[in-house]
């Protein structure tokens, strides 16, 4: 094994996932760094979660070929090898809502096969790291939804595996729970353990030291985020605000207008990239509408939208 490659905890090549004469994932190559976090964006039904479905052991690939955590798969791997190596966090909640915190968590053990003294060090261990402060024998059904988040996080932790993926794991859950569920990803990679994220907030995408954006089961851009914005915007981007609101219509034609290369909605303001140099006041009178712009820096979002939801 080279170093580039020990230094990588998952490879992807030539990854393909057919579901009859449908393909949820098509021809998709990556690598992650071993500690990295790495985030997985697209928009619904992008193929993220049959990715990595086939990267924890539980969907074989239509084709191609894939390594984690050093094992290369084929049909005859044995899925308990993999799974020992990684955690899975699904993007449905999955632990037993009749069950309390303590009886989930012995259950999963019991699953992983952990004695009762390693299950104790864990546990002791895990709930720290979330720091948890609520009684073991409370039910899981009691708990408000970013702390039942949390439980999951400890839950799919608690064998110690080398990679954790994480699919979707702060949808639905408050701000101030999330910003505490990111922290304790960024722990999670202090800790070593490469993280391997999806998320459709792009407030957590630029958390991410890499990230693959990927649309109808491709990966369509794959980078840091930092270089994602450069690449994605080689030209200034502008925050367009009119004076006025504008129809829904006029918003349309405003997209397809020859003056614009990249022209989105941003609440009630526009982000837009200009095919050439704006003259301002020209354009004033072009589209009869009065506005004030200004430069701005792309932002995750800007990226996304114009990678995957956007014209192009
Ligand atoms: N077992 C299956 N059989 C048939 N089609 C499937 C199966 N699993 C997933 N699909 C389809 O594959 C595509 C990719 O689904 P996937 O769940 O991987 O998307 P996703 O990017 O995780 O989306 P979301 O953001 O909504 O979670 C979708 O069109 C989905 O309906
Ligand atoms: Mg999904």
């Amino acid at each position: 094994m080279t170093s580039e490659t020990s230094e990588r905890a998952v490879t992807v090549e030539n990854l393909s996932v057919q579901f009859n004469d449908f393909y949820a994932v098509k021809n998709v190559n990556f690598s992650v760094k071993r500690g990295e976090i790495f985030g997985f964006l697209g928009a619904n039904g992008a193929g993220k979660t049959t990715t990595i479905r086939v990267l924890c052991g539980l969907i074989r690939p239509t084709s191609g070929q894939v390594t984690v955590g050093g094992i290369q798969f084929d049909n005859e791997t044995d899925e308990m090898i993999i799974k020992r190596k990684v955690g899975y966090m699904s993007q449905k909640f999955t632990l037993y809502n009749d069950l309390t915190i303590e009886e989930n968590l012995s259950f999963i053990a019991s699953l992983r096969n952990l004695d009762a003294k390693t299950y104790l060090k864990r546990q002791t261990f895990i709930l720290d790291f979330i720091s948890f402060q609520r009684p073991l024998n409370s039910f899981v059904r009691d708990l408000p939804g970013g702390i039942k988040q949390q439980v999951s996080l400890a839950a799919s932790i608690l064998h110690d595996p080398e990679i954790v993926f994480l699919d979707e794991p702060t949808a639905g859950v408050t701000p101030a729970m999330r910003a505490r569920f990111w922290a304790l990803i960024q722990d999670l990679a202090k800790l070593k353990k490469t993280v391997f994220v999806t998320t459709h907030y792009m407030d957590e995408a630029e958390h991410c030291e890499k990230i693959a954006l990927m649309k109808t089961g491709e990966i369509v851009a794959l980078d840091t985020p930092d270089n994602l914005k450069k690449s994605i915007f080689p030209k200034q981007l502008y925050e367009f605000n009119p004076k006025e609101s504008i129809s829904y219509s006029k918003i349309e034609s405003l997209k397809n207008h020859p003056e614009f290369d990249f022209f989105e909605p941003f609440g009630l303001r526009f982000h837009a990239e200009f095919k050439n140099t704006i003259e301002a006041e020209k354009l004033k009178q072009d589209l009869n509408l009065d506005f004030e712009i200004k430069v701005i820096t792309p932002s995750m979002e800007d990226v996304f939208i114009k990678t995957v939801e956007g014209k192009n």
